[in-house]
């Protein structure tokens, strides 16, 4: 571990000077010594310790700030092309993470920067898990009231985005980031928009293929907050599925398993449907049941319900986190489990296999496995990291 210590490197510029990439003149500038940081601190201040995730919009490595000792994870902004400066979509993450609190959201503590003003980290609150890593190293699946007592909280997180106008749009379990006292904080707004009402359109790709709502798929101008409450149901699905629930591997493979676990859409249940500018993409198959009950047999009525209601078809009909958090599943037996009864592995950090990228979805395929539960053995990989 020590051999891995170090301080965070600005890999990528060779010398050692502060420099500034003039916007008028599209040239580096030398930065006074007192101006190096304006009001952010440096990154030097922080010690790196693992890398903890590389997604599509930054890399992510757990550190110890040197000042007070505490730990604390280190997002760094990707620059695709240094030269276009920091990518929108981390000026919007920082923007929105910094004016947010909240117990089930991620805390974002300060920026901090490199020896170039274009080396951009975020300093957030350390968080042990995220859940698709704990999914996929448990011994055994979560019990219905763990299911209940994340849902609740993911719940939670998400009234609180939505009251303040963001839509997350890449709710799904890697996403989801779980504390050693059990608390559940949503991550990564790199692809979160501030929205105003009525809703106004929006890029079209977002949301991983698996959590993606129909409307999206089916080439829907706007986008309401009820695509977090899709990727929500997802979420809900998987966990007591304790497998993804809707695993496509095209767009035309992630409709046909929505229309086989749904049932067919038509202008009746959602007014609009035929009018989406996608539809003629896709051959829709013809189905007319709600296959929900049938794969769920074991759930009670109001499981089922608050399952359906996150699957309305219409966006608009669609359940609010509002709705959820008043639904009787939380209020029947088994009750959601105190957070502090969460399974933690304190003593380390759990990988996960790779699983699927919005950016690889573009592209039409996507990728995911899950380890069986009962065959767990860490590969040599993770053991290397486990230590
Ligand atoms: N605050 C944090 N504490 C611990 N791990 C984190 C934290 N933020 C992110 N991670 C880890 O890094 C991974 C990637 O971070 P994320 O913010 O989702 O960025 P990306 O855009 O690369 O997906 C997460 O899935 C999680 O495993
Ligand atoms: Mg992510």
């Amino acid at each position: 571990m020590s051999k891995s210590h170090s301080h965070i490197e600005d890999d990528g510029l060779s010398d050692d000077k502060p420099a500034f990439l003039s916007f008028l003149t599209g040239k580096w500038m030398d930065i006074p010594e007192s101006k190096q940081f304006g009001k952010c601190r440096s990154v030097h201040e922080f010690q790196k310790e693992t890398k903890l995730g590389e997604g599509t919009y930054g890399v992510v490595y757990k550190a110890k700030d040197t000042r007070n000792g505490a730990t604390v994870a280190l997002k760094r902004v990707k620059l695709h092309n240094a030269k276009s400066g920091i990518p929108v979509s981390s000026l919007r993450e920082i923007n929105i993470l910094l004016n947010l609190r909240h117990d089930n959201v991620v805390q974002l503590r300060e920026i901090v920067v490199g020896k170039s003003l274009d080396r951009i980290f975020l300093v957030m609150e350390y968080c042990e898990q995220d859940l698709a890593s704990l999914i996929d190293n448990m011994p055994a699946p979560f019990s219905e009231a763990q299911v209940k007592c994340i849902m609740q909280q993911l719940f939670r997180g998400i009234r609180f985005l939505h009251e303040n106008f963001i839509i997350h749009r890449d709710l799904k379990v890697s996403n989801l980031l779980m504390t050693d006292k059990g608390s559940l904080k949503i991550a990564d707004f790199g692809l979160a928009r501030k929205f105003s009402l009525p809703h106004t359109p929006m890029t079209p790709i977002v949301v991983t293929l698996w959590y993606r709502a129909p409307e999206l798929l089916l080439g829907s101008k706007i986008q309401t907050t009820g695509i977090d409450m899709w990727s929500a149901g997802c979420i809900l699905g998987e966990l007591l599925a304790h497998k993804p629930l809707l695993p496509g591997n095209s767009e035309v493979h992630q409709i046909d398993l929505i229309v086989e676990m749904f049932g067919t859409p038509n202008e009746t249940i959602w007014p609009g449907f035929s009018d989406l500018p996608a539809l003629q993409n896709f051959t829709l198959k013809k189905q007319p049941y709600n296959n929900l009950r049938h794969k769920f047999s074991w759930l009670s009525d109001a499981g089922i319900r608050l399952l359906n209601f996150l699957f309305m078809y219409d966006p608009n009909k669609r359940a609010t986190a509002e709705d959820c958090l008043d639904s009787s599943y939380f209020k029947e037996h088994p009750l959601p489990c105190d957070p502090e009864l969460m399974p933690s592995f304190p003593q380390h950090r759990l990988t996960r296999q790779k699983r699927s990228s919005p950016i690889k979805e573009e592209s039409g395929a996507t990728s995911g496995t899950y380890q069986d539960f009962s065959n767990f053995e860490p590969s040599s990989a993770k053991k290397q990291r486990l230590t």
